[in-house]
C-alpha cells in the first residue's frame, strides 16, 4: 500500500480546487462601514490613529455614502461628533444635532439602497465622555439614561434611520428603545443590540475619531473581557427585550464569544471589528511587517467563520471592492 493513503493536500493543490471547497466566503452585502461626521467641518479630516478613516463634513459624508453603496456594502453605521458637549449629552436627542442631521442627509442620498444605522449612545455627546447620565457621585445612572436613550431612538427614527444600535450597555436599553419606537409609530425601525460589548482597550483609536473626553473607563457598565457566559445572558435578555439582531464587540479577540452567541440564538449575529483591531493591522502593514490585504481578508474570513453573518469594519468599502472582483 502506498503511504499516506489519505491526502488532504489534494484539495489544496491549486486555486480552482481551493475555491471550490472553501467553507466560508465573505460577501460585500454582509459588511457594514462605520462613518464619522463632525459638526461644522467644511472639509473632511484624517484620524491619525485610523489611517484611511475620515471625520466627514456633511458634504463628504453624503459622497462617501454613495461610494459605499456603489461598492455594494450591506450597511452604513453613523457616528456623530458634535461641536459642543454638555453634561447630559443633549446634542444626541436634539433633532438638529449632528447625528440626526447626518441621518437625514444620508437617507436623502441613498434611500433604501443600503441599510442606514446609527449609534445610539451618549458618549459622543457628553462632556464627561460616559455613555449615560451621571449620578451625583460620578457613577452612571442606568434608569435616567434609559429615558434619554428612548428619546434619542425616536429622534433618530424621525430622521429616517433604518436601524438603531444601542451601544451603551445600560440594563433594559433594548426594551425601552423598542417601546419608545413603537409608541412613536416607528414599528419598522429595527434594533441592532450591542449585546455583548466588552470594556476593551481596542476602542482607543475610536475615542480619537469622536474626540471623546473620557477620563477613566467603562468597566462599571461594559463587560469584563474574562467573561463568556455573561455574554450569553446579555444576548438572551436583549432578544427577549425585542432585539432584531445582536452584536459582539470587539471581534477578533472574542471569536469564542461570536461562536457561542451564534449557537445560542437564531437572530442575525453581527461582530464589530473595532478601531484598535484595524489600527494594529494598518500600523504593522505600514511598517512592512505584514501583508495588509491578506491580513485584512484573513481577519474578515475568521470573523465570518466564527459565526458572524454581519461584520462592521472600517475596511468595508475597500474589502467589498476586492471581494466583488474575487467571486
Ligand atoms: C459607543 C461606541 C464605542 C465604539 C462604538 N460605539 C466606544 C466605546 O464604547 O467606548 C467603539 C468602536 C471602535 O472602537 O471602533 N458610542
Amino acid at each position: 500500500m502506498p503511504y499516506p493513503e489519505i491526502r488532504p493536500r489534494r484539495l489544496r493543490r491549486n486555486a480552482a480546487v481551493r475555491r471550490l471547497v472553501s467553507e466560508t466566503r465573505v460577501a460585500p452585502a454582509e459588511l457594514v462601514v462605520p462613518m464619522f461626521v463632525k459638526e461644522g467641518l467644511t472639509e473632511p479630516r484624517a484620524v491619525a490613529s485610523l489611517p484611511g478613516v475620515l471625520q466627514h463634513s456633511r458634504d463628504s459624508l453624503r459622497k462617501a455614502a454613495v461610494e459605499a453603496v456603489q461598492a455594494g456594502v450591506g450597511g452604513i453605521m453613523l457616528f456623530g461628533v458634535p461641536a459642543e458637549r454638555d453634561e447630559t449629552g443633549s446634542g444626541g436627542l436634539d433633532p438638529a444635532g449632528i447625528l440626526n442631521v447626518a441621518i437625514r442627509d444620508v437617507i436623502a442620498e441613498v434611500g433604501d439602497s443600503t441599510v442606514v444605522m446609527s449609534d445610539l449612545c451618549l458618549d459622543e455627546f457628553t462632556s464627561h465622555g460616559h455613555c449615560g447620565l451621571l449620578t451625583p457621585d460620578g457613577g452612571v445612572d442606568n434608569d435616567a439614561t434609559l429615558t434619554a436613550y428612548a428619546q434619542m431612538a425616536v429622534a433618530q427614527a424621525d430622521a429616517g434611520v433604518h436601524v438603531v444600535g444601542p451601544s451603551g450597555m445600560m440594563d433594559g436599553q433594548v426594551g425601552v428603545v423598542r417601546r419608545a419606537l413603537d409608541a412613536a409609530g416607528h414599528q419598522d425601525v429595527s434594533v441592532l443590540a450591542y449585546a455583548a460589548k466588552y470594556a476593551s482597550a481596542f476602542f482607543g483609536p475610536f475615542r480619537d475619531a469622536v474626540e471623546s473626553a473620557l477620563d477613566g473607563d467603562r468597566r462599571a457598565y461594559q463587560q469584563d473581557p474574562a467573561n463568556l457566559r455573561e455574554s450569553l445572558r446579555e444576548v438572551e435578555l436583549d432578544v427577549a427585550e425585542g432585539a432584531d439582531m445582536v452584536m459582539v464587540k470587539p471581534a477578533l479577540p472574542y471569536l469564542d464569544v461570536v461562536s457561542a452567541v451564534r449557537a445560542a440564538v437564531d437572530v442575525p449575529v453581527a461582530a464589530y471589528q473595532v478601531s484598535g483591531e484595524y489600527a494594529m493591522v494598518e500600523a504593522a502593514a505600514a511598517n512592512g511587517w505584514i501583508d495588509r490585504e491578506r491580513t485584512m481578508l484573513e481577519t474578515l474570513t475568521s470573523i465570518r467563520r466564527a459565526g458572524a453573518q454581519i461584520i462592521l469594519t472600517y475596511w468595508a468599502v475597500e474589502a467589498a471592492q476586492m471581494l466583488r472582483e474575487r467571486y
